[in-house]
């Protein structure tokens, strides 16, 4: 089984900032931090550390040396990323002194994906293998229909949500990874459970809904599984929601339980949010086992 995430790659300005710019004002900023990330290169990064071999596809523009580095840094095999003219996917985040953030995304060179491209690298997968998508590169529905009809397996993280997500076919999607502010948003619910059952019986899929300060919830039509937060000093919870994917889907990919793998990502996401930035705060496996003992 080849492990591919079709994914951004985003170059993340930070600011800290004592609360969120609010309509209207201005704030200055004392400290400002350019990070490696994007969903898709964190929930790369998150993979490997958690010690999966994963092939990263994408495109990044002139300034994405950094990008590329880091991956394969971390051992992401990156023969699928392109670099193309232009400028690379950013974001500008805001992180409040309670580690609370905002992000505002542009999509650059990851919004230059092509049906071509897809066909291109698709055609180095086939039946078995998994592919693992988010929302912030184009051609997504061409990725999701593409690789369903070659028989892989398809992990989707729907975020940032968009209502044109709806009109693709999610039945095809094998595990949905959403947050409650997605996952409401998918189901038109607001009670966990019921968005867990909602989006079950309407895909078909195994379903991992992260809660936040609550934790994280699983179902799957047989089990419905959930598990508590740890405990952790809370200074950037970006990419908290990115290392819960990595470890969870890599947990259930080699054999863990549902519920061995909730209690592995929550573990990972406690470490992750303890530490400023993206794809840097993600823990190594080997970090979880000393800080939890196992
Ligand atoms: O999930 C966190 C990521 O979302 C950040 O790294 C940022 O790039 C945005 O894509």
């Amino acid at each position: 089984m080849k492990l591919l995430n079709f994914g951004s790659l985003n170059i993340d300005y930070v600011y800290s900032l004592d609360h969120l710019v609010l309509p209207g004002e201005t704030i200055s900023s004392n400290r400002r931090d350019i990070f490696c990330g994007g969903k898709g290169l964190n929930q790369s990064i998150a993979f490997a550390k958690a010690g999966a071999k994963v092939y990263h596809a994408g495109k990044v523009g002139q300034d994405g040396k950094l990008l590329l580095d880091v991956l394969e840094r971390h051992g992401v095999d990156c023969s699928y990323v392109q670099t193309i003219e232009g400028a690379s996917g950013h974001t500008i985040i805001q992180v409040d002194r309670k580690g609370e953030n905002s992000i505002i995304l542009y999509g650059g060179a990851n919004r230059m994906i092509t049906p071509e491209d897809v066909t291109e690298v698709l055609s180095h997968f086939t039946a078995g293998d998994v592919v693992v998508l988010q929302n912030e590169i184009s051609s997504l529905k061409e990725i999701i229909l593409q690789a369903h009809d070659k028989g892989m397996k398809i992990i989707f993280n729907p975020a940032p949500f968009e209502q044109k997500l709806l009109e693709y076919p999610l039945e095809y999607i094998d595990l949905l990874i959403v947050n409650e502010v997605e996952g409401g948003q998918c189901s038109g619910k607001t009670e966990p459970k019921e968005i867990l059952t909602t989006l079950y019986n309407r895909y078909h899929t195994a379903v991992l809904l992260t809660l936040g300060k609550e934790g994280a919830m699983y179902y799957d039509g047989d089990d419905m599984e959930s598990h508590p937060i740890y405990p952790s000093n809370v200074v950037d919870t970006t990419a908290a929601g990115d290392t819960f994917t990595g470890y969870f889907s890599n947990a259930l990919l080699t054999g863990s339980t549902p519920k061995q793998a909730l209690e592995l990502a929550s573990k990972a996401s406690s470490i992750t949010v303890s530490r400023f930035g993206a794809a840097d705060s993600i823990p190594y496996y080997a970090e979880i086992q000393e800080q939890f003992g196992e």
